[in-house]
């Protein structure tokens, strides 16, 4: 690919290549220069390859490419330079210390950059100050987010949807990452929130019973009731229990399932013919959420609510092939905002995953194993000894507590002199550490003890489909 369309995403490929049609008829048509229409002709053919690579499809003009076309395999980029990096729902893992590189993978999945702009209007229209999240750039993406925006600022309400695989009792302090930020949302715009528990995922997937599965789902509710969510706006349900009651929500999932072939689930999420039909058909479970028809008790059977997702970019493959299918049922496609991943304590190289506990805080960590887990495994980007470090200082773009520090810490200004005073090395390796096991321990103990005070009666309350405050 040429440098230039290489930065592309997919839609804007389409676009530039619809403009250079024109352009290459429009010469023809005033009879230009031959060489000058050759020239366009050579860009308009290189273009179409371009696009070929990049969607796996024939450039057609007036019609633009489906968002699930957009390059899944995590195959190696034109360039060569991406092709360590992998994220998809079940893996994630780079061999760059600093991380994913996520620039270039809103360019392989085409979605947009969360900019400064971005984030600016977010602060004007909720009139609050962004949250940390967005200021540091930790929610780094995102598919509409400004057509949502419009609407609200026409006083079109919009609503909420996030979800977690209930795969063990114990959440990990990554997963609280979307359901710290969504709960901002919700108490910034005022607006509904449903959260799937995918236990019939989980089954599907891993080596448990379909009663720990759904034992999982109950116990994870208790750790996202515990973030805060307002009880009068937010309806959790399991897929095991709503799926047989709601007669709306499965008749969308039929639907989709009808608009969705095996080859298009085999080409984004690499399905094989050895996998079970549960898994083949579960996309169209995970997409049924985002259409508001699903949930006739909130949004009184409207099918045209706008859905925004906040998720890490890990499920990014789900939504794609939700927003190709929207329009074909009649629905709006949601809008995203996807966010970074919290990385494993051995190092960003992959993301803090509840498979392996050494590379995880959990919720249920005492501050002893908090203590012992950072200061044994947390990746440091520091020197060998003291006396290196103090004279050529540590490396904060590959040192996990600094990273982790960026999550947690509200202070904007403590967290810049940390970098300042780890980088010149005045701040040691153990002495940052220290400052990271200080921010977690109460910030884990808290939730711990909000979690306590989550009683079966309240669990029972947020998961009864129910109506919730809404006005639209
Ligand atoms: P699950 O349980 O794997 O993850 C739950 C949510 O946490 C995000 N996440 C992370 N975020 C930051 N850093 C990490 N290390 C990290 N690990 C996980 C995930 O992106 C997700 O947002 N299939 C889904 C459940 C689901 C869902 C949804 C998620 C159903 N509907 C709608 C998001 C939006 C799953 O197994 O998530």
């Amino acid at each position: 690919m040429t440098d230039r369309t290489e930065a592309m995403s997919p839609l804007e490929l389409y676009e530039s290549l619809m403009a250079q049609g024109d352009k290459v008829r429009a010469l023809k048509t005033a009879k230009a220069d031959k060489t000058e229409i050759d020239a366009a002709v050579q860009l308009l053919l290189k273009l179409k390859v371009d696009y070929k690579q990049v969607t796996g499809q024939d450039y057609k003009a007036g019609s633009p490419p489906s968002e699930s076309s957009v390059v899944h395999d995590n195959g190696p980029a034109a360039d060569g330079a991406d092709d360590e990096d992998t994220v998809d729902p079940w893996n994630v893992s780079t061999t760059n210390a600093k991380g994913v590189d996520y620039d270039k993978l809103i360019v392989r999945f085409g979605s947009s950059k969360i900019d400064k702009e971005l984030v600016d209007r977010i602060e004007k229209v909720a009139g609050q100050k962004p949250h940390r999240f967005l200021r540091r750039g930790i929610f780094f993406s995102h598919r509409d987010m400004h057509q949502v925006l419009d609407a609200y600022e026409k006083n079109k309400s919009f609503y909420l949807y996030t979800g977690r695989g209930p795969s063990s009792e114990a959440m990990h302090v990554g997963h609280l990452i979307p359901f710290i930020f969504t709960k901002w949302l919700q108490d910034v715009f005022d607006i509904p929130l449903v959260i799937q528990m995918t236990d019939d995922e989980k089954y599907l997937w891993k080596d448990l019973t379909l009663e720990d599965c759904h034992r999982f789902a109950v116990e994870n509710a208790k750790d996202i009731i515990a973030c805060g969510f307002d009880v009068n706006k937010t309806f959790i349900f399991s897929d095991l229990d709503y799926m047989g009651s709601s007669r709306e929500f499965y008749t969308n999932v039929v639907k989709i399932q009808k608009h969705v072939t095996f080859n298009q689930v085999k080409g984004i999420f690499g399905f094989t013919d050895s996998d079970c039909i549960g898994k083949i058909s579960f996309p169209a479970i995970q997409a049924a959420p985002s259409f508001s028809n699903s949930f006739p008790q909130i949004f009184g059977g409207r099918k045209d609510i706008p859905c925004l997702i906040p998720c890490a970019i890990d499920q990014d493959p789900y939504f794609r092939m939700t927003r190709d299918v929207a329009p074909r049922i009649g629905y709006p496609k949601p809008a995203l905002l996807h966010s970074t991943f919290f990385p494993a304590l051995q190092g960003a190289q992959t993301k803090m995953s509840a498979s392996d506990p050494n590379s995880s805080i959990f919720l249920t960590d005492t501050p002893k194993q908090i203590k012992n887990k950072v200061n044994k495994h947390a990746f440091s980007g520091g020197k060998d000894t003291v006396d290196e470090h103090r004279k050529y200082g540590g490396n904060p773009d590959v040192d996990v507590s600094f990273m982790y520090l960026t999550f947690f810490l509200e202070d904007d200004e403590q967290l810049e002199k940390i970098r300042q005073d780890y980088t010149s090395g005045a701040l040691l390796t153990g002495e940052l550490k220290k400052l990271l096991i200080e921010t977690l321990q109460p910030m884990i103990a808290e939730h711990q003890e909000r979690r306590k005070q989550v009683t079966d009666e309240m669990v029972k309350q947020f998961m009864t489909p129910r109506p919730l405050n809404f006005n639209c």
